[in-house]
């Protein structure tokens, strides 16, 4: 018997990257290949990025450059581009670094198989397609292998919505969403190996329609015994239909909290975004939701510098954030990216964006952490994922998605284990088991 081939994936970006990572190790196990963490014992080091920022995507480029000594030690070393980079760039990656063999975008994953193949033998490798079929149905199922309890499982990807900053629409293409029946199958099969929450992943996960809506989904997986926790990310205000506004207040396995991208709290900035909603209108939204689900925990996502953005403008998403009160937001500088409407505007001085960035990044964690600190004393549930670093400590996450450290915990992993909140901290909570 031949030892197993070493394939290394570095993911970069969104959780969607994190689930098609363990996709594509999943279909290169049929080809022999077995998943390290030790770079240097890699046969194969595959790079899945991201274009979102103009930074994500220039990692890529730093990265090959310091990982291409390694083919001097091994010769036969193979590194592949995968994702949104790839889709994007295609074969220039290849002429700005030649070490690369294969490039390959986020729909062509299930033609991996016999690209590696290709590769093994010499051959680049080029696949940038959308093809018809869906990819999902033919990318190899995944072994039988115990899993954390915690699970990615994407339902629908590429996005519609064509906001004037954004790549996606162009690097993950149209919306498709996967039909129900099969997302419920994926997710019986986890529950057997161990999973108890799984995130819904989309890019515009709230526009499901594998044969019904997203509201219909959570439903259905809500039935399914062993499942305990239902989150969804990320969604689009204007897809928040009544059903799933409803479903918040009705579905216990559901989990209070959502990310809902706002990016801007001026109507002119968001007009200027194509986003097709207001600022008020997206209140209204988080007003009816927090009527079904007071206790829920917002999360957003905010672009500050887009093009033509005045200080009233940004103070518009200032006061925004403070009627909202997130407890969590990622907040960007604008960047503007190849082939989208917004590249070709004019752009915010960058120390004005940055000052702002700032201001608005202050903001953010003043309000976070106040949140944090009004946990303390509360009982909450958290699901063990994992040890701690300090023994007897389990970590794991609160219903609100908070990082919490259980001391002294008797909890196993995978147990959602009842605890009292004893101290915030910006980024987590620590607590006792109860
Ligand atoms: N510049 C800065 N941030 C961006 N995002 C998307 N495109 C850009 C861009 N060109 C942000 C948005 C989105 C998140 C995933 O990344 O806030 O919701
Ligand atoms: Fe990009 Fe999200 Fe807008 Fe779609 S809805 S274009 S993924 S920011």
């Amino acid at each position: 018997m031949t030892a197993p081939k070493k394939l290394f994936i570095k993911t970069y970006g969104c959780q969607m990257n994190v689930y098609d990572s363990e996709r594509m190790a999943e279909a290169l196990g049929g080809q022999g290949y077995e998943q390290t963490q030790v770079l240097e014992e890699a046969d194969m080091i595959l790079l899945n990025t991201c274009h979102i920022r103009e930074k994500a995507a220039e990692k890529v480029y730093s990265e090959l450059g310091r990982l291409k000594p390694l083919r001097d030690a091994k010769p036969d070393l193979k590194f592949g581009v995968a994702g949104c980079v790839a889709q994007a760039e295609g074969e220039e990656i290849m002429r700005r670094q030649p070490a690369v063999d294969l490039v390959v975008g986020p729909q062509s994953y299930h033609r991996l198989p016999e690209m590696a193949a290709k590769v093994e033998m010499g051959e680049a490798v080029l696949d940038t397609d959308f093809p018809a079929e869906d990819k999902f149905e033919h990318l190899e199922r995944r072994p039988k292998a115990r899993r954390a309890p915690a699970a990615f499982l994407t339902v629908q990807e590429g996005c519609d919505k064509f906001c004037a900053f954004c790549v996606v629409p162009y690097t993950r293409g149209a919306e498709v969403s996967r039909p129900a029946t099969r997302v419920l199958e994926e997710a019986r099969d986890l529950v057997e190996r161990g999973v108890r929450e799984v995130t819904l992943l989309g890019q515009n996960v709230n526009a499901y329609h594998g044969g019904m809506t997203l509201a219909g989904l959570i439903r259905e997986l809500a039935k399914v015994d062993g499942l305990e926790r239902i989150r969804y990310t990320t969604s689009h205000p204007n897809d928040m239909d009544d059903d799933l506004i409803n479903a918040h207040g009705e579905v216990d396995k559901l989990m209070p909290y959502l990310h809902l991208p706002v990016q801007s709290g001026s109507n002119h900035i968001l007009k200027r975004m194509n986003r097709s909603h207001t600022a008020e209108s997206y209140l209204k939204l988080i007003e009816r939701i927090r009527a079904v689900r007071p206790d829920i925990l917002m999360s957003g996502d905010f672009i500050v510098g887009f093009p033509e953005e005045t200080e009233a403008d940004f103070e518009a998403t200032m006061e925004l954030v403070r009627q909202v009160r997130y407890g969590y937001a990622y907040s960007f500088k604008y960047s503007a990216r190849p082939g989208t409407p917004a590249a070709e505007r004019k752009e915010v001085p960058a120390d004005v964006a940055d000052e702002r960035l700032q201001r608005l990044q202050a903001l953010i964690t003043q309000h976070q952490r106040e949140i944090q600190d009004n946990m303390v004393g509360r009982e909450l549930s958290v699901l063990v994922e994992k040890a701690g670093r300090k023994p007897g400590q389990m970590l794991g996450k609160s219903e609100y998605l908070h990082a919490v450290h259980i001391e002294d915990a008797q909890a196993r992993i995978g147990e959602i284990a009842r605890v009292r909140i004893v101290k915030g901290m910006t980024n987590s909570l620590t607590a006792r088991h109860l």
